[in-house]
């Protein structure tokens, strides 16, 4: 049996010695709470994607709600998403009261499929969460031509290209993500960012309720602390560096995988891939209801950890039919490490691993 010593996490946040300066700082100021940095961590974000504002919340799921809540979307409205994704998107819109419809993906990205979007516009759908999977920018050029507001959910993708363009420049509303495990790591954390002064104006007066001049029902406490922003500074400084390294990591999957038989993930022209995740499909899984698990079993006995990338499909906790290409990524899609701290002996290991469990 291996033990946990030895496995090479799914997972593993890049956390160097500045970091480590940067949070003992703010600890050493004692204003560890929503403060400075905070603001200092929003300006610097919506530097990074040339946006006029972001406002930090306490994670990504809060982020899409507010961005819902900005938008004014409530009781009797329909918000559009794909049924490919965690299980965020489907519960802010809960929270905020209104109804999600589910769509299905494409089956070259993972990502939302337009077409399947525009099919599903009624007089009532008042916004589409475009998560863009994976690292790799859904296709923003078809989504914008549905003429419905788009919520950007960048919570695993930043710096990546559709068009010439970077992801989280062209929704009404942008969403971030900062677990532990994100691009950009704070522990947890999130931001709701847009060009749009009069939405950021809306997120931050229901971020907190200390000082509201009435008492709104749908504001709470969705602070994030000076503690987290100081982390997520340094990360921001660090994403560049971050980003070239997954680059060559990919690169070197794809060489080396070329000749199994796994299909490694695909670039469509006009995008480009952050590789937040390295997902392969695994065709042989298809006709094998518990393949997966079984494959993600053995190679854990190998001492690799390797995920479902979405750990199950929106249409399936609602027992929904009619999702094939949802569920073809459910039973193929295979997310082994990728993260800057991998080693190059690591990445050796793991297809080494790969190669044993799949013959
Ligand atoms: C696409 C997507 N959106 C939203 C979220 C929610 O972010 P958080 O975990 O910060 O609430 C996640 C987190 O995994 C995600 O992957």
């Amino acid at each position: 049996m291996t033990t946990v010593a030895t496995m090479i996490p799914h997972s593993r946040p890049a956390i160097d010695q500045e970091a480590l300066r940067v949070v003992v700082d703010v600890l050493s100021s004692r204003h560890i709470a929503q403060g400075a940095c905070v603001e200092r961590f929003e300006h610097e974000m919506a530097a990074y994607f040339g946006l006029q504002g972001g406002v930090a919340v306490s994670s990504g799921t809060a982020a899409l709600e507010l961005a819902l809540r900005a938008l004014k979307i409530g009781a009797g409205d329909e918000v559009i998403m794909p049924s490919y994704v965690c299980a965020a998107p489907w519960l802010a819109t809960q929270r905020v009261g209104a109804q999600a419809t589910l769509v299905d993906i494409d089956p070259d990205t993972f990502n939302i499929d337009p077409f399947a979007a525009g099919l599903a516009i009624t007089e009532k759908t008042r916004a589409i969460i475009v998560p863009h999977l994976f690292g790799l920018p859904a296709d923003l050029a078809a989504l914008e031509k549905l003429g419905v507001p788009l919520i950007e959910d960048c919570a695993q993708t930043l710096g990546a290209m559709e068009q010439g363009r970077s992801v989280g420049t062209v929704g009404r509303l942008t969403v971030c993500s900062f677990y532990a495990t994100k691009l950009l790591c704070a522990g947890e954390g999130g931001m709701v960012l847009s060009d749009d002064a009069s939405l950021l104006e809306r997120v931050r007066s229901l971020r907190e309720y200390d000082g509201a001049p009435v008492l709104d029902p749908s504001s709470f406490n969705f602070k994030l602390t000076d503690l987290q922003a100081a982390l997520g500074l340094s990360q921001l400084g660090r994403l560049s560096a971050f980003h070239e390294r997954r680059q060559f990591l990919a690169a070197t999957y794809r060489e080396i995988l070329s000749s199994k038989t796994v299909i490694c993930p695909n670039v469509p022209p006009g995008r480009t891939h952050g590789y937040y995740r390295f997902v392969i499909r695994v065709p042989s899984m298809q006709a094998k209801p518990d393949g997966l698990m079984n494959l993600i079993g053995q190679l854990e006995q190998q001492g690799i950890h390797c995920r479902k990338p979405v750990f199950r499909p929106l249409h399936r906790y609602l027992d929904m039919p009619g999702f094939p290409r949802s569920d073809e990524a459910d039973r193929t899609a295979l997310s082994i490490p990728l993260y800057p701290d991998l080693t190059g002996d690591e990445v050796g290991q793991i297809v080494q691993s790969l190669g044993k469990v799949l013959g």
